[in-house]
Formats: structure tokens, C-alpha cells, sequence
């Protein structure tokens, strides 16, 4: 296939990750990770090292374990950040240090207290350090979208010099308007005297809803490397989407005349788990992985359509992996069909944890006739720690009319049986009060959200719970036919989740 190579560099273990309420735990990312690589992106970051031992250790086990993709841990422009990112990646098959420092006025004066000569000096000082520990490093200009010109060309040539090969440009805060950012781009390529030494790359977010725009504006200026995450995950209004930005250079190719080495047939599949780990649901009308991408609703639509679906359709609903959530399995499928179709999906359970999730599938299969790949994943999400400090057992809810409705939830708490019970608006708030009757967690709730795994009736209601306590963020899921033992669930789930939290550094801060 002819046009320029596009390097696709997947952030959303750690940019995607930085969204409030979207931590992962190490065996998420994992999941993640496996499902990226058989996406075929071609570098993952894995994380930030410094951030946390627990951060450390994700990117670790992704590092031992990932072994066709490029894997890469962030790290500040210090010598104890980029020590802790090599340490973290020497595992890895194919091993890239990202380290950055911010280049702009704003950046510069306020948040790190440099003159420009000493952001210089240490952004050198970093790519060197990091070259001493791996070959592979890449340089970003934090804010690159509002730093001055002359002095990024000053600072890149300057990294390239000291060994970077690939310099990242980020519109950090969502700034950048299509035309401009790729003069930008451009001018520094041809401005650059040793710029054909190294990839350039973008990374854009989306504050202004323009980062997939910019990404491609860059592209099509001479951008070598993409930085984009599943679903748009990121800070704020999230990272340039991933899908997107694939499938316009595959729908495009004649005009951005780029190719890239993604199996785009596994975008559903791994948008679908993302959004099922995360709990950041995907809008139905978003491009690519929303329900509705690929639905034409109008009569005219579809009868266009049926004479030939070129005359409205750009894509195939099955080359970005729609068809991909087949009915898999039933009532009578045994623990080896369950566990060879788990690994189908990158999901490898040990052996208790399968023991466990398959009398969760028979009990799933009892209540619903035809398991969907959606089943499976959400059946997956909703297991339960061994180490969890509260663990669901059962919920009575009674809602009669001329009464308050009133729950009654048995849980356990630290392996001891709690029962607890409340009156509340409806339901779901009677469980959640219930649940408090006995916590007094304290957390704000800031979210709460059900969606219908698959279609029909019977389908699982995944619920999302997202919760704050003491500046912490975390977001709590369930899944379940009854979608107020899916809340319970969910809320459970977060409360072990805010028992959990640790203090994490974040990058750029
Ligand atoms: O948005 C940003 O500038 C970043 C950098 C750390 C690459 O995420
Ligand atoms: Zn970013």
C-alpha cells in the first residue's frame, strides 16, 4: 500500500486515564493493553511510572507481557521520573521513554518558574539521560500550541541533537485551529535543520472539539505520529479519538494519502471495552462506535441504501468490527466453550477467578436465553476482589404505590455481614441510602448512569456510579438483568474503589 507510514501512538492508559473517574486497575489497563495490541496500534504509553508503585507496576506487567506493540511510560523532564520509566519499560520488547517540559510563555512563567535558556538546558539534559537508558525516546514541548515559534525550533533542534527521534507537538489545552496548527507544523519541519532526523508527531485535545481536525491538518502538513485515545478518552473534553482519526485516513487515503497499521475490525470490540472498563459511556451519535454511527433511519436513507449503500454510506459497519458481537453463547455452552470465547475477547482468568465467573454466566444464562460478547465483557467487569472491603450479596426493594420505596441490602463489610435499610425517592436512591446507612462513606454522587448492554428487555443494565470523596474521583461499576442490583452493585464498586485510592502524582501538575 503506497503512502507515507502514520505511526499510531495510543494514550489512553495514560492521558485517557487522567479523565476525572477513569482510573483503571493494573489488570484493566492489561486488558486494555491486550486489546490495543490486537487493534495493532503501533506504541502504547502504559502509564506515567512516577505517578504511583501501583502505576508503576501496570506499566510493568504491560511491558512483560505486550509483545508486538512499542510500549512507553510519560515522564517529566527529570532524572528520578525517567530512571522510574526505564525501570518500569526494560522488559518490554520494544521500549520508548516519553519525557516532556512545557515550552509556552504562560507555561514557563507560572507553573514552572524557568527562564527559557533553563527549560532548554533541562529539556536536553532529560532526552540525554533518557537515551542513556533506552534508544527509543521521545521529546514534547508541553503547550507546544501556544509556545512561541523561534523558540520551539530551538528547543527541538536542540533535543534532536541530544537523541530524540521522535519530538511531539501537543495542543495541550485544546487551543489550536486546523490551518494554523499545521502551518505550525510545518513551518517547524521546514525550519528545523536536522528535523528529517526524527518523527514528528501531534497531540491534540479536544477543549474546542477540534482535536481530531487538528490531528489531521497536522498529518496532512507532514506529522508522522498521531497521539489519540479509544473513545476520545482524556483530559477535560478528552484526546483526538482514535476510530476517527483511523478510519479518515482509511476513508481518505486519496487525500491525506497516509497508511497506518491498525485492524480496523477491532475498533468496536475494543471501544466496547474501554467504555466497559471506564464507565465513560460512548454517545449513540458519535462517529465510528456510537449505536448509531452505521443506523439510517430515514426512508429516503434506506432506500438509497438498498439500491447501493454507496450513496450514503462512507464505511462498513463490519470493517470497524460491528458485526462482531455475535451471539457467542447459551444456557447449555460448557466452561471450555466460556473460557475459549473470554480469550477470544483478551480476557485470561485464572483458574478461581474462571470458576467464579462461570457459575456468574450460568446464572446469567438462567435469566437470559442469547449471551452476547457484551454480556461477557460486562460479566467480567462485575467480578468481585478478593481483596474488596465490601462485597454485594442481595437486595430487597419494594415499591408500592402510596409508599416511599424501601430497600433492604445485605452486604458484607471487611467479610462480616452488614444489613442495612432506607426509604428513598425511588428505588435506586433507597439502595444507595441503604448502602450509606451502614458506610457513612461521606463521597459525593456525581454520576449515575445505566445503559442496556445488548438489545430487548432482558438485557444487563450496566450501571456507572461515579463518586468524590476528599478530592479522589473514582467510578464504580455493575452489571445485572435488574438494574437496581446493577446500582447496588455499582456503588459498591466504588465505595471499594475510594477505599482503595492512593496518592498518584499527575504529570503536569
Ligand atoms: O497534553 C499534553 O501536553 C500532554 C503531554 C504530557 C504530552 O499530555
Ligand atoms: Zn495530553
Amino acid at each position: 500500500m503506497s503512502g507515507r507510514n502514520l505511526v499510531i501512538f495510543d494514550t489512553t492508559l495514560r492521558d485517557g486515564e487522567q479523565s476525572p473517574g477513569a482510573s483503571m486497575t493494573g489488570e484493566e489497563k492489561l486488558r486494555i493493553a491486550k486489546a490495543l495490541e490486537r487493534l495493532g496500534v503501533d506504541v502504547i504509553e502504559a502509564g506515567f511510572a512516577a505517578a504511583s508503585p501501583g502505576d508503576f507496576a501496570a506499566i510493568q506487567q504491560i511491558a512483560n507481557t505486550i509483545k508486538k506493540s512499542t510500549i512507553c511510560s510519560l515522564s517529566r523532564a527529570l532524572d528520578k521520573d525517567i530512571e522510574r520509566a526505564a525501570e518500569a519499560i526494560k522488559n518490554a520488547a520494544r521500549p520508548r521513554i516519553h519525557t516532556f517540559i512545557a515550552t509556552s510563555p504562560i507555561h514557563m512563567q507560572h507553573k514552572l518558574r524557568m527562564e527559557p535558556d533553563q527549560v532548554v538546558e533541562q529539556a536536553i539534559a532529560a532526552v540525554k539521560k533518557a537515551r542513556s537508558l533506552v534508544d527509543d525516546v521521545e521529546f514534547s514541548c508541553e503547550d507546544a500550541g501556544r509556545s512561541d515559534i523561534d523558540f520551539l525550533c530551538r528547543i527541538i533542534e536542540k533535543t534532536i541533537d541530544a537523541g530524540a527521534r521522535t519530538i511531539n507537538i501537543p495542543d495541550t489545552v485544546g487551543y489550536a485551529i486546523p490551518e494554523e496548527f499545521a502551518d505550525r507544523i510545518r513551518t517547524l519541519i521546514e525550519r528545523i535543520p536536522n528535523a528529517d532526523k526524527a518523527i514528528f508527531s501531534v497531540h491534540c485535545h479536544n477543549d474546542l472539539g477540534l482535536a481530531v481536525a487538528n490531528s489531521l491538518a497536522a498529518v496532512k502538513a507532514g506529522a508522522g505520529q498521531v497521539e489519540c485515545t479509544i473513545n476520545g478518552l482524556g483530559e477535560r473534553a478528552g484526546n483526538a479519538s482514535l476510530e476517527e482519526i483511523v478510519m479518515a485516513t482509511r476513508t481518505r487515503k486519496d487525500f491525506l494519502d497516509v497508511t497506518c497499521g491498525i485492524d480496523t475490525t477491532q475498533i468496536v470490540p475494543t471501544s466496547k471495552l474501554v467504555s466497559s472498563i471506564t464507565g465513560f459511556q460512548v454517545q449513540r451519535n458519535k462517529a465510528i462506535v456510537g449505536a448509531n454511527a452505521f443506523a439510517h433511519e430515514s426512508g429516503i436513507h434506506q432506500d438509497g441504501m438498498l439500491k447501493n449503500r454507496e450513496t450514503y454510506e462512507i464505511m462498513r459497519a463490519e470493517d470497524v468490527g460491528w458485526t462482531t458481537n455475535r451471539l457467542t453463547l447459551g444456557k447449555l455452552s460448557g466452561r471450555n466453550a466460556f473460557n475459549a470465547r473470554l480469550n477470544e475477547l483478551g480476557v485470561h482468568l485464572e483458574q478461581e477467578a474462571l470458576n467464579e465467573a462461570f457459575v456468574r454466566f450460568k446464572t446469567l444464562a438462567d435469566k437470559k436465553t442469547e449471551i452476547f460478547d457484551e454480556d461477557l465483557i460486562a460479566l467480567v467487569n462485575d467480578s468481585v476482589a478478593a481483596a474488596d472491603t465490601y462485597k454485594f450479596d442481595a437486595l430487597e426493594c419494594h415499591s408500592v404505590p402510596g409508599h416511599k420505596p424501601h430497600a433492604v441490602i445485605h452486604f458484607s463489610v471487611d467479610g462480616c455481614e452488614s444489613t442495612g435499610e432506607a426509604d428513598g425517592s425511588g428505588p435506586v436512591d433507597a439502595t444507595f441510602k441503604a448502602i450509606e446507612s451502614v458506610v457513612e462513606s461521606g463521597a459525593h454522587l456525581l454520576l449515575y448512569s445505566v445503559n442496556a448492554v445488548t438489545e430487548g428487555t432482558d438485557s444487563q443494565g450496566e450501571v456507572s456510579v461515579r463518586l468524590e470523596h476528599s478530592g479522589h474521583i473514582v467510578n464504580g461499576s455493575g452489571a445485572d438483568t435488574d438494574i437496581v442490583v446493577a446500582s447496588a452493585k455499582a456503588y459498591i464498586n466504588a465505595l471499594n474503589l475510594l477505599s482503595g485510592t492512593r496518592e498518584r502524582r499527575h504529570p503536569q501538575v
